[in-house]
């Protein structure tokens, strides 16, 4: 035990108190043993390079190329994806994929290039191979996007000191190995799922093994609860994103570059990624940023869509107490007027922390209580955590033992962990089988009356007080029928039980869409709904956190997520309450919501001041709905998230890739939050093109700074000059809001308008704004009637 794991222990006995301390001790021992008895340890390894290449052969979308101690597949995908597998690796089987592996391109070809090496060249990419094993990934005119350094792998050798079957292992198996990469000296690096600081990534570590941080977390916590092999890399000479579809436990070294000042001696960014094991299986996507994240979608899955009232504002509380404290807080927003969505029970309203269990006592009548608030336009949503309390006579447990659900260890025992509810089992969700076992589970919480769900503790959790803090490594899964351990299925546990969230709900209620987010998930994860922040730390550099994860996610293709307004962790400022209500506004969950212990977070708890700004932010996002609904179905058709970074349209602006605290809303508004305590006025970054101050309608061209008010009121929000954006009127209904073009300009925008929460097609609207005259005119495109109602504004200064 070392000094990290003692103050874990001390916060574990302090957070579950001491009964759950021991269960927590011996649970830790207990995986400490399984793992000694049943992972290699020590033993020799051997390190291996591809050497030199041998020869090729054409296959259709590329080729394969043959190295002396290895072989490199490249397969371009019909959509401009390239695929690169090194030892025979392939892109099936894989959980971030969605189907099948998309169709190859058949014009892709391999040719022999100079040097000896070969090169496959695409419509949007050529990437060429040394015959040493590096690899190029170049623009079609010729600049270099990333190199890959040839690989290196340590492969286990047995006691004779043989390795695998032709000196190679299999594809898949457990040598670690390391791939060094470069990229240029201006290159930027976003991603790697949700992390604490960024969205830029600065020199550093980071982490591939979802996290239960324990405890707040601030910037400087890594990793978190949703770690993904996910980059995306912006530079003057493109943009592009590289998927390592491996699940193993690994490490990210990011290095920026650096220019040379003249002196043409520019350092190259660099990034190495370390992994444990698993196959060294790559993606790269090149493009612009838009066209980027559409390839990324269509590779890993559309969004799925949120229900139109999971884009309302969202009340979560762990410690209601009981149903009469759920309808007085319900009470509370209606007698003020305030907007409310949804109201989320957390682990108190099970019944001994139980899940798919209702606490009796507090909640007698949970069916009615769902039934009234959904008269007042008010959802329920439940938590469901994936482990199950190991005791006989438990149902879900009965259940779940009788079709064999729960992970078990190398021995064949079922693997003990503790959380909330004691000691427990964990399903396990990568068995077809077992996902349909839990899915069918949700039809209890249906009958609650429950109308959406809140995966938590999935990375998966399990109260450790030394060693790791989720199973034993060495727990066996089934692995979609190929079988492992939990070294391979750790990272995509979360994503699979929220497959089988979706798919159960699907089943259940068929007609309307499943609304599901998870703390934990990997590539992928959008398919089945979004995230949330988890425990971000109560605190100014928590705020910015939240919008660090918002838009790392966003580019890792998660459009939905948002942070716990007012932080987890503490009782907030009133200032600090302010701005992060503010900020959550615009972010697509936007969800009050905090520790048992970190006070509560009602808006009129701060004082009438406070009160009065959580109300302009509240109605402004209900006027802004339509405008969130449009963005969410162009996340699922584009996938282009609803939140983006100011370079998202001129990512060769360097000083927007530099900006990291401000956001596109969509095309059409930048949202530029306080995340500091005293602000009043703040710098904001422009893209290029005339953005009018929302609040004051004053016009400012960009590209370039200036400097706008930022009253504790309001945040600041500038619209495109152009844009038409459909928002809520007066009278309930949508209009457009439209804010004039720049002189001799014209400008655009979509409007996806409510199908309600089924299945409908969404039809697109598309619209131009123009000048006629001295007026602004408005056109659907199509030529068709332009059917709202439409407000200019920005007229004074255009
Ligand atoms: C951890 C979650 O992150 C938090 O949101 C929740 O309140 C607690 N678990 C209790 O369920």
């Amino acid at each position: 035990m070392d000094g990290r794991d003692l103050v874990r222990s001390v916060r574990v006995v302090r957070a579950v108190g001491p009964a759950q301390g021991l269960r927590s001790v011996r649970s830790a021992w207990r995986a400490w043993r399984a793992d000694a008895r049943a992972l290699p340890r020590g033993g020799g390894e051997r390190a291996r390079v591809p050497g030199a290449a041998r020869g090729a052969e054409a296959l259709p979308g590329g080729g394969v190329i043959h190295f002396a101690r290895s072989s490199l597949r490249v397969r371009v995908a019909s959509g401009g994806a390239v695929f690169c597998g090194w030892d025979g690796a392939e892109p099936e089987p894989s959980y971030a994929l969605a189907g099948a592996c998309p169709q190859v391109d058949a014009r892709a070809v391999l040719e022999p290039d100079t040097e000896g090496g070969w090169r496959v060249v695409s419509e949007r990419v050529l990437v060429a191979v040394s015959r040493h094993g590096a690899v190029e990934v170049r623009t079609p005119g010729g600049a270099v996007l990333r190199r890959e350094l040839p690989p290196r792998w340590w492969d286990r050798t047995d006691a004779a000191g043989a390795s695998g079957a032709g000196g190679r292992p299999e594809a898949g198996g457990a040598s670690r190995w390391i791939q060094r990469s470069e990229v240029a000296a201006d290159a930027r690096f976003f991603g790697l799922g949700g992390r604490a600081h960024g969205p830029r990534l600065r020199d550093g570590v980071y982490r591939l093994w979802n996290t239960d941080p324990g405890g707040a977390f601030e910037p400087g916590d890594d990793p978190l609860s949703v770690t993904m092999p996910v980059q995306l890399v912006v530079a003057d000479a493109g943009t592009h994103l590289v998927f390592h579809d491996n699940s193993w436990d690994g490490r990210v070294l990011l290095r920026e570059g650096a220019e040379g000042a003249g002196s043409g001696h520019d350092r190259p960014g660099s990034c190495e990624l370390r992994m444990d094991g698993g196959p060294l299986r790559y993606w790269v996507l090149a493009g612009t940023p838009a066209r980027v994240l559409q390839v990324w979608t269509a590779l890993t899955g559309a969004p799925a869509l949120p229900p139109q009232w999971a884009l309302g504002y969202q009340h979560a509380r762990w410690g209601f107490g009981g149903q009469d404290e759920v309808r007085r807080v319900v009470a509370g927003y209606q007698e003020r007027e305030l907007p409310l969505s949804a109201v989320h029970l957390d682990i108190d309203h099970f019944d001994r922390h139980r899940v798919f269990t209702v606490d009796r006592a507090r909640y007698p009548d949970l069916p009615g209580l769902a039934r009234e608030l959904r008269a007042q336009g008010v959802r329920l949503v439940s938590i469901v955590d994936p482990a199950v309390k190991a005791e006989p006579g438990d149902a879900v447990y009965e259940g779940g033992a009788a079709c064999d659900a729960f992970v078990r260890d190398a021995r064949g025992r079922e693997v003990r962990g503790v959380v909330w509810p004691g000691e427990s089992v964990y399903p396990d969700f990568t068995d077809v089988r077992v996902r349909k076992w839990w899915g069918a589970q949700y039809a209890e919480r249906l009958t609650q009356g429950f109308a959406g769900f809140w995966h938590d503790m999935n990375e998966p959790v399990s109260f450790a007080a030394f060693g790791e803090q989720t199973l034993p490594r060495s727990a066996r899964h089934a692995l979609e029928g190929r079988g492992g351990d939990h070294r391979e299925a750790h990272n995509v546990y979360a994503l699979a039980m929220a497959q089988a969230g979706f798919e159960g709900l699907c089943e259940l209620r068929p007609a309307e869409r499943p609304f599901l987010f998870s703390r934990s998930g990997w590539a992928g994860m959008q398919r089945y709904g979004g995230t949330w922040s988890g425990d971000v730390a109560t605190g100014w550099p928590g705020l910015r956190s939240s919008l660090s994860l918002v838009l790392g996610l966003g580019l890792c293709g998660v459009p939905y997520s948002g942070p716990d307004v007012g932080g987890y962790s503490d009782t907030p400022s009133r200032e600090l309450y302010v701005r992060w209500f503010q900020l959550g506004a615009y972010l697509p969950l936007f969800r009050t919501h905090s520790a048992v212990w970190a006070g509560r977070r009602e808006p009129w708890e701060y004082g009438p001041e406070v009160l009065e700004h959580a109300r302009t932010a509240l109605r402004e996002r209900q006027r802004l709905l339509p405008y969130f609904e449009t963005l969410g179905q162009l996340a699922r058709l584009t996938g282009a998230p609803y939140v983006r970074p100011v370079w998202w349209s001129a990512p060769r602006d360097r000083s927007l890739r530099d900006c990291e605290d401000a956001f596109l809303l969509g095309d059409a508004l930048l949202v530029a939050p306080a995340l500091a305590a005293g602000v009043t006025r703040r710098p904001v970054q422009l893209p290029r093109g005339r953005w009018y101050d929302t609040a004051t309608g004053r016009a400012h061209d960009g590209p370039g700074q200036v400097w706008v008010d930022a009253p504790l009121s309001r945040i600041p929000v500038l619209a495109r000059a152009g844009a038409v954006l459909p928002v809520t009127g007066e009278d309930g209904g949508t209009e457009l809001e439209v804010w004039a073009p720049k002189a001799g300009r014209g400008g655009s925008g979509l409007v996806v308008p409510d199908g309600g929460d089924g299945w409908q097609r969404p039809t697109v609207e598309r619209f131009t704004s123009r000048w006629e005259g001295d007026r602004v005119v408005v056109e659907r495109r199509d030529g068709g009637a332009v059917g709202y109602p439409v407000r200019v504004r920005g007229l004074v200064d255009a």
